[in-house]
């Protein structure tokens, strides 16, 4: 096995904050056998995993708006690399379940080299301008309790970013490793400004990926479920009643907007992310929208 991809090696590299990840889960996950129904989601923690989620759930099972009204999502999605209730990882859930899954991670590329590889399962990379995911991430930090309610600053937590100290380490590097993947066949990228600004286009190509089409009715159905002030008040998506968070501090769905970046950043800081954007997620064709 090739030493970038094990597990300690990288996650001290970057120094990636994860207590649920073990080398043990990395390495039975690196041989996970999918299929060519299951889906993996990936992306960088806040940016858009969650509305992404409830999309093609709802676009692969035919715009059942009352099913996704009444089951958690984190039920009817496996959250693959994590601890459920601190003794099984999502994987070991899902060996008690039929094919097909729909799975989401945050891990990098790395660890799905040989299913990515294989061309089988299907995978949607989520990803959402640089700025914006940071503040939500800054939010996210102040009311998880595992990461001890951040008590800091915007500019502490910037630094925290800066360090490459964050959750499941930096949004570059992070992006870097999917986005070399993107144009196979068996992969989509959704950009989250894109299901802010075209909704109805990211059904369509969504449900072209994945073969399976809705009727104008539902779709528009869809639309309005998929509207934040709707998963805000959607207790099955809103992660409410999640022990983990205290959204008395900040909400899950917080803002759910394009461009709350401009309330928070520097000119220095901005001019900082700009130019790693530049290099590391514009060198892949990638262009993003930050308004
Ligand atoms: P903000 O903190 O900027 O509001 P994730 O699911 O990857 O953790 O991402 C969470 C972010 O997605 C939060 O961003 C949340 O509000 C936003 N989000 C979730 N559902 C949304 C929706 N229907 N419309 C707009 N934004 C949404």
């Amino acid at each position: 096995m090739a030493d970038h991809r094990f597990a300690g090696e990288w996650m001290k590299d970057d120094m990636v904050l994860e207590p649920y990840v073990t080398p043990e889960t990395i390495h039975k996950l690196e041989s996970f056998k999918m299929t060519d129904e299951d889906i993996v989601f990936a992306a960088y923690p806040k940016t858009g995993i969650t509305w992404a989620q409830e999309l093609v759930w709802l676009v692969c099972n035919n715009g059942d708006i009352d099913k996704a009204r009444s089951v958690p999502l984190d039920s009817r999605v496996v959250y693959i690399e994590y601890k459920e209730g601190g003794i099984i990882t999502g994987l070991e859930m899902l060996q008690e379940r039929p094919h097909p899954y729909m799975m989401k991670t945050h891990l990098r590329s790395e660890t799905y080299l040989s299913q990515i590889n294989e061309g089988k399962v299907k995978i949607i990379i989520i990803i959402r301008n640089p700025k914006d995911t940071l503040v939500s991430m800054y939010h996210f930090y102040r009311m998880h309790r595992g990461l001890g309610h951040f008590k800091g600053t915007w500019n502490d937590f910037f630094e925290l970013f800066k360090a490459k100290h964050l959750l499941y380490g930096d949004y570059f590097r992070w992006y870097s490793s999917w986005l070399q993947h993107k144009d196979k066949p068996n992969v989509m990228l959704v950009k989250y400004e894109d299901m802010h600004h075209k909704m109805s286009d990211v059904i369509n190509d969504v449900s072209t990926f994945l073969g399976k089409s809705l009727s104008k009715p539902v779709t528009a159905d869809v639309i309005q479920h998929l509207t934040f002030d709707s998963m805000r008040q959607n207790d099955m998506v809103n992660f409410s009643n999640d022990a983990v968070f205290n959204v008395d501090i900040s909400p899950f769905m917080r803002k759910g907007k394009v461009g709350d970046w401009k309330n928070y950043f520097s000119e220095e800081q901005s001019s900082f992310v700009d130019k790693l954007y530049k290099d590391m997620i514009e060198a892949f064709g990638v262009i993003l929208e930050f308004e």
